[in-house]
């Protein structure tokens, strides 16, 4: 059934269809496109357009489609219609002839469009909340199981300072509860309904939008009718929320792909999240963590894609628009999919605290460690860092570490240094030294699990 056929003399062609049909994706948006005719039908029997009864019949026969569509039973391939908007509506024409073609009285699928996708976005806001807390949870798991290993901490992958295992884990923790802070802060501006904004002029029926927004369950009706029809910020918004935060599990996949190396060796995943080779019969590849590393690609360019669908469009609605829900559905699928996997991978930890110790004394971590026990002896840091590189140098050309090095030897290079040099070269002493806010000692780092332990409910 077309919703548009009266002024047409011929017929669409195929390739038309195939170009403007939007039913073959956005059949996903059936439950919510039902919901907001349910709420329309009240709203439009309030304004006299539908008596009583005839809103009842529509109620139940929405309602009973409604049921279908949340148990996936609704018969999708049996029909040709344009979209999900015709979907429904054929359907319920099929079902009820007449009263069914009121439903529409004052509505366009433009206000219907935005409105179903703006439900559909709400609620995968929140199933990606969860899903952010998944991972979180996960990382606080091997956080709190690992507490007391050191490992090193790289800048240009290099070997820079060592830190505690747990102040990695909460780094991420870190990220993902920014993420969480943007999907809350965008849910707030794309709470706004706007259905009764019509084409783009408004309607002319006295319906409630207030009461609308209430029954749809959200926050308040958009402000302008223009804007309501054509606004597509929270798909953008919702790509950035999502390819942020597949920047952040990109990292940490990209963090744990190298812990996973035969030559750091410092983590082992499960079998579960990892694959073989047809060829070499040793390998057992981090395939789920290359995986959300390459699923970054589809994600960003989804949000690339609406940036430029968005850009030079005019007032108000125009058929661009329907380009927002493939990427996005994708976007929001890959995220989901990423988020749940990269949960799974940090359940299956197993770290090597020896081999993640022995990587943290090696590569002379501990050289700046010298340079401020130096800077206690009275000498300024510049050259305090500059007596540190040289010792480096000389334990280098002799293959040994800085607390390898005899006391005499050490001595050349500054007759400060004394035996109390070795207590402060030692790993553990290091570490726990940087017991500022923030840093990696044992007392900020068991504060800071502790918090995020109680605020995200771990026991
Ligand atoms: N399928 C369309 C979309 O997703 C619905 C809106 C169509 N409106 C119109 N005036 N052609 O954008």
């Amino acid at each position: 059934m077309s919703l548009w056929g009266g002024r047409f003399q011929d017929g669409s062609s195929a390739m038309f269809r195939r170009v403007n049909d939007s039913f073959p994706f956005d059949r996903v948006l059936a439950s919510q496109d039902i919901r907001g005719s349910i709420v329309w039908s009240r709203a439009i029997c309030k304004a006299g357009v539908l008596s009583k009864d005839e809103q009842q019949q529509l109620e139940s026969a929405l309602n009973a489609l409604l049921v279908k569509a949340d148990a996936g039973e609704l018969d999708f391939d049996a029909s040709t219609e344009e979209d999900i908007h015709s979907f429904v509506e054929a359907t319920l024409i099929e079902q009820l002839g007449d009263v069914a073609r009121k439903l529409h009285t004052g509505r366009s699928r433009n206000d219907q469009v935005a409105t179903d996708f703006r439900l559909w976005c709400r609620e995968h806001v929140d199933l990606l909340t969860q899903d952010l807390e998944l991972v979180i949870r996960s990382l606080l798991n091997t956080a709190k199981a690992n507490q007391e290993v050191i490992l090193p901490g790289y800048t240009h992958l290099q070997r820079a300072q060592p830190v505690r295992y747990p102040h990695w884990c909460l780094a991420y923790v870190e990220m993902f509860k920014r993420d969480l802070s943007r999907l809350r802060d965008l849910k707030a501006r794309l709470n706004q309904c706007p259905l009764g904004s019509g084409a783009l002029a408004g309607t002319v029926y006295p319906i409630d939008r207030q009461e609308i927004a209430e029954q749809l369950g959200f926050a308040s009706p958009c402000l302008n009718s223009l804007d309501a029809v054509s606004d597509r910020d929270y798909v953008l918004e919702t790509l950035f929320a999502a390819s942020t935060s597949m920047m952040h599990l990109s990292r940490m996949a990209e963090d744990l792909i190298f812990f996973n190396t035969g030559e750091a060796g410092f983590i082992t995943l499960g079998d579960q999240v990892t694959s073989g080779s047809s060829l070499m019969p040793q390998k057992k590849n981090p395939d789920a963590l290359e995986l959300i590393r390459g699923k970054c690609g589809r994600v960003f360019g989804s949000l690339q894609a609406m940036l430029v669908t968005m850009k030079g469009l005019p007032l108000a609605y125009n058929k661009d628009m329907q380009e927002d829900k493939e990427g996005l559905f994708d976007a929001m699928t890959q995220w989901h999919i990423c988020l749940c996997i990269a949960s799974e991978v940090v359940d299956t930890i197993k770290l090597d605290a020896q081999r993640c110790a022995k990587a943290a004394r090696e590569g002379y971590a501990n050289a700046t460690e010298l340079a401020d026990y130096l800077v206690g002896k009275g000498i300024p840091f510049r050259t305090a860092h500059d007596i540190s590189g040289q010792v480096v140098l000389g334990a280098l050309a002799q293959k040994k570490a800085i607390e390898e090095l005899s006391l005499d030897e050490l001595k050349k290079y500054s007759d400060l240094i004394e035996d109390d040099v070795y207590g402060i070269l030692q790993l553990e002493y290091l570490v726990n030294k940087r017991c500022i806010l923030g840093g990696t000692g044992a007392e900020p780092v068991a504060k800071a699990l502790d918090a995020a332990l109680a605020q995200f409910a771990v026991k």
